[in-house]
């Protein structure tokens, strides 16, 4: 009998440390990280960042949108390996000043804030990679949209490339295809596209971004025919037709600006997408399906965004023993 009890022992334990793993997506297919990498060497990471997301917002409600983008565009240039937070050196010119990024990507300041705290706590533990992660996935939460849990173990990168931040970003000028060419060659594809652009449910884009759809769309002489004529109104009186305009502000989604919702689908429903790249998903017939069930099912949105984040948040990782833990996020050590 005793015998019995004993050598059970192992099977049970096998059983109860495979059911703990069971409420996280996506177990297996992102193998190379963590859910729990931290949980040891860092225990109080997660409240840090949290805490330093809050008091950014707190300052600045908008920064919620530019530490969402800022993942996003390190992300998609060498992996989510923190090298848009990288100055320029010697050595290479950085991702800051890149065309999709410079005087547009926001946020830098908070993440070396979040990373100074993170040091004081746990030095030389934690990527900024991670911490970029993680910071994104809190500006989500406290902007109302979904929580979801980050896989963890980032490394951070050694280097940052200009070149491939001006090649691989999506540009607003873009036709759909190219755009969802760009995500395939990440291993996302046309649903993250969909999916991930949603992210525009918070945030802003200067005039310059858009503006050619509202005086003279493609050599026309006259706004592009898709734009709702009052949402044509309202932008022409934001964005005046003269240089003096292109850095006004415009939100992504004029509803609710600072919330993350499901009206971003609901405007392109409408025509009232601000980008042409925004709007351009309607023309697409698996795309326009999408958006247009995430303008009922607020909740399949929410938990689709957050499984898109977690495989965007994959692409291109440096693990083990690659890459480095920085001591400050804008320079290798
Ligand atoms: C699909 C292709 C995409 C294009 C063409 C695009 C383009 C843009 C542009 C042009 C802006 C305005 C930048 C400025 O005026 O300075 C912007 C802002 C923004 N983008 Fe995207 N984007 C795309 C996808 C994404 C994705 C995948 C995310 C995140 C997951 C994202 C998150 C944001 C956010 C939150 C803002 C507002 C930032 C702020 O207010 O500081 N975008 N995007
Ligand atoms: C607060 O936000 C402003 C922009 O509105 C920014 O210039 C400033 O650096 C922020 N301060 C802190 C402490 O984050
Ligand atoms: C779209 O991609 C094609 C093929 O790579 C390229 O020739 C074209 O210039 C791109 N269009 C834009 C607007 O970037």
């Amino acid at each position: 009998m005793a015998h019995k009890q004993i050598s059970c022992f192992p099977i049970l334990l096998f059983l109860v440390l495979s059911l703990t793993h069971l409420g996280t997506p996506f177990p297996s297919a992102y193998s190379q990280l963590d859910y729990y990498f931290y949980d040891q060497s860092c225990p109080r990471l997660q409240m840090i960042v949290k805490y330093g997301v809050w008091a950014a917002i707190s300052n600045e409600t908008r920064i919620a949108a530019s530490l969402l983008r800022l993942h996003f565009h390190d992300c998609f240039v060498n992996g989510c390996d923190g090298s848009i937070l990288l100055d320029d050196t010697n050595d290479f010119k950085g991702e800051k000043n890149a065309l999709p990024n410079r005087n547009s990507a926001r946020g830098f300041e908070v993440i070396e804030s979040i990373k100074a705290d993170v040091e004081r706590a746990c030095p030389s533990t934690v990527s900024c990679a991670d911490i970029l992660a993680l910071a994104a996935r809190e500006a989500v939460v406290l902007s109302g949209g979904p929580f979801w849990s980050v896989p963890l173990g980032r490394r951070d990168g050694l280097t940052a490339s200009q070149k491939a931040a001006n090649e691989n970003l999506p540009g607003p000028f873009e036709p759909l295809e190219n755009i969802t060419a760009k995500f395939i060659s990440k291993g996302l594809d046309i649903k993250d596209v969909v999916v991930l652009s949603g992210a525009h449910t918070i945030g802003f884009a200067q005039c310059f971004t858009f503006k050619n759809r509202l005086f003279n769309f493609k050599g026309s002489g006259k706004p592009d025919p898709r734009l709702d004529s009052s949402s044509l109104t309202n932008l022409q009186s934001m964005c005046p037709n003269k240089d003096a305009s292109n850095t006004n502000l415009a939100p992504l989604d004029s509803p609710s600006p600072y919330t993350f919702d499901n009206s971003y689908y609901t405007s392109l429903v409408s025509n009232s997408g601000l980008l042409e790249s925004d709007q351009a998903l309607m023309g697409d017939s698996t795309a326009a399906a999408l958006v247009n069930s995430y303008t009922y099912m607020a909740y399949l949105f929410n938990s689709d965004f957050a499984a898109s984040m977690v495989k965007m948040g994959n692409v291109g990782v440096l693990t083990g023993k690659n890459g480095q833990i920085r001591k400050k996020c804008g320079s290798v050590n």
